[in-house]
């Protein structure tokens, strides 16, 4: 089956099709992905906090993305691949079509996605005139968390007037969509309605065009830190825990390995060679 196009995420957002968007980081993660219906597939940069271990995206460079799509799209056969441009690669317009073009050309990624909204809006016009497909991000935008906050963004009217803002900004920049994550579901709900690109919530209602979601979070894979906002539908890490129990009872008490796990040999040849 071919892959989801941009097109057909659009065709979906004109017959108000709600779309799953989820992410992944590796082959693993995306094989099974493309085995199941999710039509988009992010490569974030979340990477740096439930792979690399740090508690911001803020050290995740260019090339640990690059690194990460290209493993990637050896196995998403079938989603749309996005992929995050990091912290301060797209800071300086030049430094990102340059950022973007490797990710596309090196990564082999459809899109890219980059944080805020009508301060990076030129950026984004560069990029789409360079044929570069752009995915925006408002509202909490985790790169800005020394900045901003770890917080909800646009409870507050002044604030909400200013996500609405940003969102247009980079519709109108020519992004093909929008990422809202923490911003209130009644501002999400408003703003989708306004928008005519679609809208892609994590933590910002029901009524977005689409939803992301980590995928750490939706198969209960990082006991550290579990946002409000995550859908929890598995335990993967406790099961994996107690597979590895069974695995060393099994070793210790001698049930593993039995003959089936292994190949025999003809006597003779054994004590020809023993000789
Ligand atoms: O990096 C990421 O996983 C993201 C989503 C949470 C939107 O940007
Ligand atoms: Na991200």
């Amino acid at each position: 089956e071919a892959r989801f196009t941009i097109d057909a995420i659009g065709r979906m957002h004109a017959t108000g099709e709600k779309f799953a968007m989820v992410t992944a980081y590796d082959v693993t993660s995306a094989q099974i992905v493309a085995r199941s219906g999710v039509p988009l597939l992010l490569v974030g940069d979340s990477l740096g906090m439930v792979v690399q271990g740090h508690d911001s995206t803020l050290p995740v460079t260019l090339d640990d993305m690059i690194y990460h799509t290209r493993m990637v799209m050896r196995g998403a056969s079938r989603p749309l691949v996005v992929t995050d441009l990091p912290f301060g690669s797209y800071t300086i317009e030049d430094d990102a079509v340059r950022a973007a073009t490797r990710a596309m050309a090196e990564g082999g990624c459809q899109s890219v996605k980059l944080e805020g909204g009508a301060t990076v809006a030129p950026t984004i016009r560069r990029l789409v005139d360079a044929g570069i497909p752009v995915m925006g991000h408002v509202g909490f935008t985790p790169q800005s968390v020394h900045a901003i906050g770890l917080r909800t963004q646009g409870r507050r009217a002044d604030q909400a007037r200013r996500v609405l803002q940003d969102a247009l900004a980079v519709q109108t920049a020519g992004a093909w969509a929008v990422v809202l994550e923490l911003v209130p579901a009644p501002l999400a709900a408003a703003i989708t309605q306004r928008l005519d690109i679609p809208t892609i919530g994590i933590g910002a209602g029901p009524d977005c065009s689409g939803q992301v979601q980590v995928w750490h979070d939706l198969l209960g894979l990082y006991a550290d830190f579990v946002p409000r906002h995550a859908l929890r539908l598995r335990d993967f890490a406790d099961d994996a825990v107690a597979a590895l129990d069974e695995y060393a009872d099994a070793v210790r008490t001698g049930t593993f390995p039995t003959p089936a796990h292994s190949s025999t040999m003809a006597a003779d040849e054994l004590e020809r060679a023993l000789d």
